[in-house]
Formats: structure tokens, sequence, C-alpha cells
């Protein structure tokens, strides 16, 4: 095949691959995105150097073909995120529900904090999460002394809390950057120059995020899919991820987060996303402008 011709996709290929990727992933491309989904498919099959689409898919349902499914999966996702996205909600996070949670983890001496940032794409929803505890931490024990003093240097979050910021995503190659955790000044735009100064070294033309933050982060692969999710959660970001979702998928998948909560754990979705519809098992908190849901438990 001449490296510039490009076999014509049919409606039956389509449909397979479309059945396919939602099965892997649970994305779910209607008509207005299946240009997006074909434009991505003709750039993997060059790749590939093959001749079908029906090959491809072969291909991608075959054992070997495992790493060029997590390719085209990678090629699928959109990864758009900025860091302190939607600043309402991030309030009503800071201000009322971290607030409420360690007011009440504290009463019953436990000193552990779990979020999950899911769909956290290139970092910067982990990375704005771990600064607005470490400020809340601070800001908390300003008002509430421990019992003994603190070493020095102080450490962002003081013993004997443990916070566990765990951030996953199905794309490696978002996790990778994430991971480094280094960002160009255009990226930086949403930080102010406090949090600059605080979180962040400056190396040559772009902005580090500094050790003690990264080490509060884990990130990890997970694909929201499957079943098998991280458990325990104090509370949930999964925002501009589910809009990718069919109602059928999103249903699911707040099933999934209900499990993975602890009791009265909280969940938040993006600014576009909402949970109406899909559960009577979270309840809407709306305060400060910001939107979040809270499990509901049941009464035995
Ligand atoms: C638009 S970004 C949102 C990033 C961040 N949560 C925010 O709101 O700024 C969506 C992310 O969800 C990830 N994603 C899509 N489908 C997924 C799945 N099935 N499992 C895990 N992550 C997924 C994508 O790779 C992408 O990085």
């Amino acid at each position: 095949m001449n490296s510039s011709e490009v076999p014509v996709l049919t409606d039956a290929e389509l449909k397979l691959l479309q059945a396919l990727v939602y099965q892997e992933c649970g994305m779910h491309f209607d008509e207005r995105r299946t240009h997006f989904l074909q434009d991505r498919l003709q750039r993997r099959l060059r790749e590939c150097q093959l001749d079908s689409f029906y090959s491809y898919y072969r291909l991608l349902i075959s054992e070997e073909g495992k790493y060029e499914l997590s390719r085209l999966l990678e090629n699928l996702t959109v990864n758009e995120t900025s860091f302190f996205r939607n600043k309402a909600q991030l309030d009503l996070f800071q201000r009322e529900v971290l607030e409420g949670i360690l007011r009440h983890k504290q009463d019953r001496r436990d000193y552990s904090l779990r979020i999950w940032s899911a769909g956290c794409s290139t970092g910067q929803e982990p990375y704005t999460l771990a600064m607005l505890v470490a400020d809340s931490m601070a800001y908390y024990y300003m008002r509430n002394p421990l019992p003994f003093e603190a070493p020095l240097p102080k450490p962002l979050v003081p013993a004997p809390w443990r916070v566990e910021i765990l951030a996953s995503d199905i794309s490696y190659s978002v996790l990778r950057a994430a991971q480094e955790g280094i960002y160009t000044e255009h990226q930086m735009s949403g930080v102010d120059y406090g949090y600059r100064l605080r979180y962040f070294d400056k190396v040559g033309d772009r902005y580090a995020v500094k050790k003690a933050v990264k080490e509060l982060v884990h990130f990890d692969f997970h694909n929201l899919k499957t079943e098998y999710l991280p458990q325990r959660n104090d509370i949930i970001f999964c925002r501009n991820v589910m809009m990718y979702f069919d109602e059928a998928e999103q249903k699911r998948l707040v099933e999934k987060f209900y499990r993975c909560l602890n009791p009265h754990g909280y969940l938040f979705v993006g600014h576009a996303e909402s949970l109406l519809g899909l559960t009577e098992k979270f309840q809407m908190v709306h305060q400060h402008s910001g939107t979040a849901y809270q499990r509901v438990e049941v009464k035995v």
C-alpha cells in the first residue's frame, strides 16, 4: 500500500471498532464525534501499515495487539486540563468538605486522608488538590495547635496525619508528564504568585512542582471501565471524564464510585456533568457556587 493511500472505512468496520472502544474504556462516539474517531483510526492504521480496518480490528483483539490497543485509546482521549480548574468548586472542597473531614477525623483520632483524582490527565488536578490540602492543614493547625512542637522545617502534612492523593489515568503518556510535574508558563496561567512561590521551583523557563508536593501524590494506571478500582477514598474527583461516556456507562461508574468511597464520602464531577437521573445514592451539596455529591448512607 502507498503511504498516502488510506483504505475506506466501511460502516460495518466503524461499528466494530466503535463497539470495541466502548467495551475497552467506556468512551462513546456518537454522530458528533464520529469524525474524530475516524481520523484517529486512520492515523493508527497508517502507522501500523495495515491494508484494511478489518485487519486493524483483528490486530486490536489479538494477544499481540495489546500495545496497539493502548496506543489507540491514548489517541482517543481528550486531555485538556488546568490548575485550579473550576475555582468555585475548589472553594467548596477546601472550605467546607475538607474542613469538615479534618475536624471529624481528628475527633475520632483517625489521621488518614485519601483523595482520588480519577482521570488526572497531565497532573494539574491532583497537584492543585495537594496544594489546597497542604494549605488547609496549615490553617487548621494554626487555629487548633497540636499539643507538641512540629519539627523544623515544618512538613506539609503534620504528624500523625497521612495524606495520600492517588491520581490515575488510562493514558500512559499523560501519566508520564504528570509524574514529571514540570509546566510551561502557559500551563501555569491559573496559578497565582503565592502558590508559585511556595509550591514550585523555577527550572529554566518552566516551573517544577516541589518535591514535598510531589510526595503527596501517587500516580497509577486505572481504567475506569474495570471493576477493580481504588477503595477507601474520602473524596473522589472525577471531572470532565464521564462526559465522554454514555448514560449506561455513567450509571455503572457512579455505582462503582459509591463503593470506592468511605461512608459519607464526597464525589466531585465536572462543571458540565451531573449525577441527576443517574443515581439516588448521592445527595447534592451546593455552596459558594460550587457543587459536590455526598454519599447517602442506608439506615439499618
Ligand atoms: C478532559 S481530561 C480531564 C482532566 C481533569 N480531571 C480535569 O478535569 O481537568 C479527561 C481524562 O480522562 C481520561 N480517561 C478517559 N477515559 C478514561 C477511562 N476509561 N479510565 C481512566 N481515565 C480515562 C483521559 O485520558 C483524560 O486524561
